[in-house]
């Protein structure tokens, strides 16, 4: 038996994996990696596979990326791991330091976790528990969109609206307030802005039926990535910060899947000129090394915190690997990396490459949608173009897909019919020639018949 097999047959033995349904891998081949160097996978028989997808959009700088190998083992051999109850140290201070000096104006605070859903819990306590602090007790609703997706936590399930994720978990989650997402499917650009500006009416209507009820709104900014890579125009941030402030509603930006770079700029709020008043980070936080999440806010909300203990206002909230130094480690090495050239303008060219390759899909008969935004690129295979049909989620087709590519060395992972590349921006434009070219004949084979 090779390498490769021998390892499949020991992890199905014991493991169970995340989003999975095990019985899946009765015929789909488990990829064994035993090695990573740049935007390239080895498995353990030596064969290599381009991660289009950044292992689940975490990895920035590409894989074993050398100055934050050296700056985790350098720490390793420092501290590894500090209680932050109590305590502090170099790395989370200078990281905090950071954070807040490359986020949108006005948030300056940052409290540590350490996954994308505990950082969105974090801040929906925040905004409930800043309410009650300053008095008004009654904004005990959440808004949220619909489509969305912000972790698997029953508080970020909760708050989520992707049915498949939370269907099975109904009757233990919160029930938010669902607003229409200004999803831009299908639709030409020159449409963005009018089709966001009438879900912002929507968000009005909601806001206005809840007056002072609503504590937060959490929104996936410009691009609702597990709900398919749906994306949206940034007018629609610009005019819900608006209304948010005009109904006195908090404005969670989670920029989880999207900070760091991913939609075009360094946050994706930026595009909308708009600061929320909690900022969620994780994934690319640290360059795709360690578990680490943040969550950012203002002055004014921690002040509503900032009393005498007997008060019970304080934020009794905590992860034992908050503030993790090797973590902390790789997250400054991962913004140094961000300082020493203009990876934003590299990436614009990046992005640029990516669709003029998939560009011969633009006819194909099974994609229906072709969009980007950022470092992000999306293309929805359908049934029929015209008018639309979508295919029965039941075929499967995304994992059709991702087979073939996977039998020609580039690791994809569709959502449903949407095929997304999301690649590392250490990426050159050969590995995209190549990229596309494995990804345009996976949905040829994936729509054939
Ligand atoms: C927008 C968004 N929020 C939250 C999460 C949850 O992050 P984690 O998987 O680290 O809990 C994700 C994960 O994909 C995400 O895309």
């Amino acid at each position: 038996m090779g390498k490769n097999q021998l390892i499949r047959e020991r992890d199905l033995a014991v493991l169970w994996h995340p989003t999975t349904q095990m019985k899946d891998h009765e015929w789909l081949q488990l990829l064994p990696v035993s090695s990573g160097n740049g935007v390239w996978l080895e498995d353990m028989e030596g064969q290599r596979y381009i991660d289009a997808i950044s292992s689940w959009w975490v990895n920035l700088f590409g894989h074993a990326n050398p100055h934050i190998s050296a700056a985790v083992s350098e720490q390793a051999n420092r501290l590894e791991h500090v209680i932050l109850a109590g305590v502090t140290h170099e790395p989370a201070v200078r990281l905090a330091e950071k954070l807040v000096a490359v986020t949108p104006a006005g948030l300056e605070r940052v409290f540590f976790a350490d996954s994308g859903a505990s950082a969105v819990e974090i801040a929906l306590k925040m905004s409930f528990h800043y309410w009650r602090n300053v008095g008004e007790s009654g904004r005990n609703r959440f808004v949220t969109l619909s489509n969305s997706y912000h972790g698997d936590t029953l508080g970020a399930l909760g708050v989520g609206d992707a049915g498949l994720f939370k269907a099975a978990y109904e009757p233990l989650l919160m029930e938010p307030l669902v607003a229409p997402s200004p999803d831009c499917f299908a639709l030409p650009r020159e449409q963005w802005d009018a089709h966001a500006a009438r879900k912002l009416a929507d968000m009005r209507e909601i806001f206005a039926a809840h007056q002072g009820q609503v504590s937060a709104v959490i929104i996936e900014p410009l691009v609702q990535c597990a709900g398919g890579m749906r994306m949206y125009p940034p007018s629609y941030l610009t005019g819900l910060r608006a209304l948010c402030d005009e109904y006195r509603v908090h404005l969670i930006a989670d920029e989880i899947a999207v900070g760091f770079g991913r939609s075009g700029s360094m946050f994706a709020c930026e595009q909308g000129g708009i600061s929320p008043d909690f900022m969620c980070l994780s994934k690319g936080l640290t360059g795709g090394y360690l578990p680490m999440s943040a969550v950012l806010t203002s002055h004014l909300v921690y002040e509503a915190f900032y009393d005498e203990y007997t008060t019970m206002r304080g934020f009794l909230h905590s992860h034992s690997y908050t503030g993790n130094a090797l973590a902390c480690a790789a997250a400054l090495a991962t913004m140094e990396l961000f300082e020493q050239r203009d990876v934003l303008a590299d990436n614009r060219l990046l992005a640029s490459q990516m669709l003029k390759a998939v560009e011969p899909l633009q006819d194909h008969p099974h994609v229906g949608d072709i969009r980007q935004t950022g470092m992000i690129l999306a293309m929805e295979m359908v049934a029929q173009r015209e008018p639309m049909i979508q295919f029965d989620w039941k075929q499967r087709r995304g994992i059709k897909v991702y087979q073939y590519a996977m039998a020609n060395g580039v690791l994809l992972r569709p959502i449903g019919n949407v095929i997304y590349f999301m690649p590392p921006y250490v990426i050159n434009s050969d590995e995209i020639r190549q990229l596309a070219k494995v990804a345009m004949a996976g949905i040829d084979a994936a729509t054939r018949d």
